[in-house]
């Protein structure tokens, strides 16, 4: 395991739907690590779902608890596999921390995949109404954070979720991804 010694966090960083809690579970399994979801623990410590602590407290108080969360996650001693919320590193201090205490994977597809995945949106606040038009107009927005913040950029369209976890692990251990 040349680039990161085993110590650090393997982090999914990418837009709604793309596979980020699927393929970070893959990852956990494979290298025998604890799994954590930005947005779990963010639901937990709120004792809401995500599109609760919307409703009641907006997207202002939802990037509150998800710094606290990042914050947490990159304070573990423990290496974690860590799918991150999509907007997570749209803060430069979550992107700074994760960047420091993992190696942070882009997984990439492109809009009509994602809608695919994200079916008619309903359980994702920032998709409400149009999904295609929320995806394609973040997608735009987010590219240079998306690349700013990660290591490495994975491709996954045509790839199931296990070939993604092989793309990850591969670059994760310091090969090609
Ligand atoms: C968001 C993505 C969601 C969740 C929240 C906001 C975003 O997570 O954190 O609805 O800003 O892209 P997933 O990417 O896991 O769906």
């Amino acid at each position: 395991m040349s680039r990161t010694a085993g110590a650090k966090h393997l982090v999914l960083i990418g837009l709604m739907g793309v596979g980020k809690t699927s393929v970070g579970q893959e990852c956990a399994r494979r290298l025998q690590r604890p799994f954590v979801d930005t947005d779990d623990l963010v639901a937990t410590a709120a004792a809401l779902s995500v599109a609760d602590i919307f409703a009641t407290k907006g997207e202002v108080g939802f990037r509150t608890l998800e710094r606290i969360a990042v914050a947490d996650v990159c304070a573990s001693p423990q290496p974690l596999v860590v799918a991150c919320g999509g907007g997570t590193v749209l803060d430069p201090d979550n992107r700074r921390a994760l960047r420091a205490a993992g190696l942070v994977f882009w997984l990439r597809a492109p809009t009509a995949t994602l809608l695919t995945r994200v079916g008619d949106g309903s359980a994702r606040p920032l998709l409400q109404g149009d999904p295609e038009a929320s995806l394609t107009r973040l997608g735009r927005l987010r590219q240079m954070t998306y690349e700013a913040a990660s290591h490495v950029s994975v491709d996954t369209e045509e790839r199931d979720i296990g070939e993604v976890a092989d793309a990850v692990l591969a670059g994760f251990e310091g090969g090609p991804a």
